[in-house]
C-alpha cells in the first residue's frame, strides 16, 4: 500500500510517520518546491503537484500534508475532483469512535480522541493529543492544534484554526476562517474571520 503526501513540510512528516504506523507500507512526497527540494526527513520528494496528478494511478491513497487550511482544502478538493482516493489517516494510538464520521483526507495524530457522533468534513487535522468530544461539527479544512480540547456539541466553521492548548466550551459556535490563539478559553460564539486570544477569549 503506497501513499502519496502532497506537501513536504514538518506537518507532512507527521502525516507520513502516522500513515506508516497505521499500516501503509510506503510514503512518497510531492511538493511544488521540487526539483530544488528532493527529500523530507527520511522520505523522498518525487515531483511537484503536476507530477502527482499524472501519477495518481500508482498510489492507493493521497493525503495533503499542508498546514495552511485554505491551501490544504483547495488541493484536497482538486485531488477529489481528479478522482484520487483520499483516505483518513488515523494513528493506532488515537481513539476515534466508530460512530464518528471523518471526511476525505482527515488526519488524526497520536493520542488524539474523536468522540461519538462527531462529524468532520474533508481535510481536517486533529493534531497530537487534541480531543473533539461528542456531537461536534467540524466543517472542511479545520485544524485542531496539539493539546486542544473541544467540548461536546461545538460547531467550527470552514478552515478555522484552533491554536495549541486552547479549549472550547460545550455548545459554542465558531465561525469560518477564525483563528483561536494558543491557550485561549473560548466560552462564547465567535463570528467569521475573527482572531481571539486569552482567557476568556476576546477578539484582537
Ligand atoms: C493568536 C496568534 C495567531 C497571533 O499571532 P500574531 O498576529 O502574529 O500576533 P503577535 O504575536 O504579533 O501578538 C499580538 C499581541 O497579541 C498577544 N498574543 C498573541 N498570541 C496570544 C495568545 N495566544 N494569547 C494571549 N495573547 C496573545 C501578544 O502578546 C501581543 O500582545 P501585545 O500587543 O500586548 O504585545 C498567535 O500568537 C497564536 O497564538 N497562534 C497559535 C499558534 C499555534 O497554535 N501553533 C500550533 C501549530 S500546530
Amino acid at each position: 500500500m503506497k501513499l502519496a503526501v502532497l506537501g513536504a513540510s514538518g506537518h507532512g512528516k507527521v502525516v507520513a510517520d502516522t500513515a506508516l504506523q497505521a499500516g501503509w507500507q510506503e510514503v512518497v512526497f510531492f511538493d511544488d518546491a521540487w526539483p530544488a527540494l528532493t527529500e523530507n526527513g527520511v522520505w523522498s520528494v518525487a515531483g511537484d503537484s503536476r507530477c502527482l496528478m499524472e501519477s495518481l494511478a500508482e498510489f492507493e491513497g493521497v493525503v495533503v500534508g499542508i498546514g495552511n487550511n485554505r491551501i490544504r482544502l483547495a488541493k484536497t478538493r482538486e485531488l477529489l475532483a481528479a478522482g484520487a482516493a483520499m483516505p483518513t489517516i488515523i494513528h493506532p494510538r488515537a481513539v476515534v469512535s466508530p460512530l464518528a464520521e471523518l471526511g476525505a483526507g482527515c488526519v488524526v495524530f497520536a493520542g488524539a480522541v474523536v468522540q461519538v457522533d462527531s462529524r468532520l468534513g474533508h481535510a481536517c487535522i486533529v493534531n497530537t493529543h487534541a480531543s473533539v468530544d461528542h456531537d461536534c461539527r467540524l466543517a472542511d479544512g479545520v485544524h485542531i492544534c496539539p493539546g486542544t480540547t473541544v467540548a461536546g456539541l461545538v460547531s467550527i466553521g470552514e478552515c478555522s484554526w484552533i491554536g495549541i492548548g486552547a479549549c472550547i466550551k460545550q455548545l459554542v459556535q465558531v465561525g469560518r476562517d477564525v483563528t483561536v490563539g494558543a491557550g485561549a478559553a473560548v466560552v462564547t460564539d465567535i463570528a467569521d474571520g475573527h482572531t481571539v486570544v486569552g482567557v476568556p477569549a476576546r477578539p484582537v
